[in-house]
């Protein structure tokens, strides 16, 4: 009822705040024997932490998680895992002047709405601090479905304002390609294009510097994903996808494989061509295009899965905007805060948590009907 939990097989419930003690998730439905540290907890969070680089967030948190259960001697023990992330540099005082004004573009007149009172401190509950464990569970996820078939997630960022990069094989680009540039340097921004990566990083940086943001596009390719995962009806993966997405803070578009641009082709054009090759007994099925984005029927086809999410601009601004106080009187608003200036680049690691997440529950769901991997 609450909405705090999310997946069938593979069920994450999450609990926490912006500026209180910490955040915390229960992932249930992990199988025993799964190797799971806290350092491989930490690859992903580093990358979704605050301060990693000039153009995020400069709030200070260092994100270490602490396994409170699920895990002995190394590895998952098959029972509820838990995880929490401790929240340590608040500064509550930044949001004091704003207790009684509505930011324009997030949560605050809605949360009065349905709640009648809400902690102002950083948005609360609406904040993307609670994205922390999500991530911590998106390990667990990835190690899951690369233990199991070698499934593999990795996004990255294809628009910063109108800045695009076009990305020939969204299939072929690598975690190292997302995280370093080509001379050695940390990319970050998370676009694997080396020059366009290097624009994107000039317009975030004027944005901050004129007390602005700007939104974006993040691309989320998972390869690797076996033919035959999903459901027919509600529950079709892009249906779960799409939640999975939209659930994320700041989120305003999500499409799969040619997305909006179907619209203006012709089935002759868009239908992708199936293919035969021999493998052992049975043939191997694929397209030889990708336009389906790796779902056909709500079902996965073998072919990469293909996600974009359109990223709003950060709505908490420290230039100065007109709003109304919660009483009704007209005012102005100013965030003080550490705010993003671009969300795409601490946006990756959690979009790519959130698919892995679906793809180990539709998974466990699969074997649970008795699916067989190929
Ligand atoms: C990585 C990330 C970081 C975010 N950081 C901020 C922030 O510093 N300030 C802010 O106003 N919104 C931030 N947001 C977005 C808000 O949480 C979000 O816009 C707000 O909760 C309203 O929800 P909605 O945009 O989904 O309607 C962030 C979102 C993401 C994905």
């Amino acid at each position: 009822m609450a909405g705090n939990s999310f997946g069938q097989a593979f069920r994450i419930t999450t609990a926490g705040e912006s500026h209180g003690p910490g955040n915390v998730v229960i992932i249930d439905g992990v199988p025993p024997g799964l190797p799971l540290t806290v350092d491989d907890l930490m690859v992903d969070l580093n990358r979704r932490r605050p301060g990693q680089s000039s153009i995020v967030t400069q709030r200070d948190e260092s994100d270490t998680p602490e396994i409170l259960s699920g895990v002995f001697e190394g590895r998952t023990t098959g029972t509820s895992l838990a995880i929490l992330i401790r929240n340590q540099d608040q500064r509550s005082k930044d949001y004091s002047d704003i207790k009684d004004k509505y930011r324009p573009g997030h949560a605050d007149y809605s949360f009065d709405a349905k709640y009648g009172f809400r902690d102002y401190r950083g948005g609360g509950r609406s904040s993307a601090r609670e994205t922390t464990v999500r991530v911590a569970a998106g390990v667990v996820a990835k190690r899951l479905i690369a233990e199991a078939f070698g499934g593999r997630v990795v996004g990255y960022v294809t628009q910063v304002g109108s800045i695009r990069a076009t990305i020939s094989d969204p299939a072929a680009v690598t975690l190292e390609q997302v995280e370093k540039l080509p001379n050695g340097e940390p990319n970050i921004v998370r676009c694997p294009d080396a020059t366009v990566a290097a624009r994107m990083v000039e317009l975030i940086e004027s944005m901050r510097k004129q007390g602005d943001s700007i939104g974006g596009v993040g691309e989320i390719v998972a390869t690797g994903i076996p033919a035959g995962l999903g459901e027919p009806v509600f529950d079709k993966i892009k249906a779960d996808l799409a939640k999975a997405l939209f659930s994320l803070p700041a989120v305003l578009g999500v499409e799969y494989g040619i997305g909006f641009g179907c619209a203006t082709l012709r089935g002759s054009e868009n239908n992708d061509v199936f293919t035969a090759t021999a493998s052992g007994d049975k043939p191997r099925i694929s397209t030889t295009s990708n336009r389906h984005g790796g779902m056909l029927g709500g079902i996965t086809s073998g072919m990469p899965i293909v996600l974009r999410a359109a990223v709003k601009p950060t709505s908490s601004l420290p230039m100065e905007q007109s709003t109304v106080t919660s009483s009704g009187e007209p005012t102005t608003i100013r965030t003080k805060g550490r705010h993003d200036p671009c969300l795409l680049p601490r946006f990756v690691p959690m979009a790519e948590a959130m698919v892995a997440i679906v793809i180990a529950d539709h998974w466990l769901r699969w074997l649970s009907q008795g699916g067989r991997l190929k």
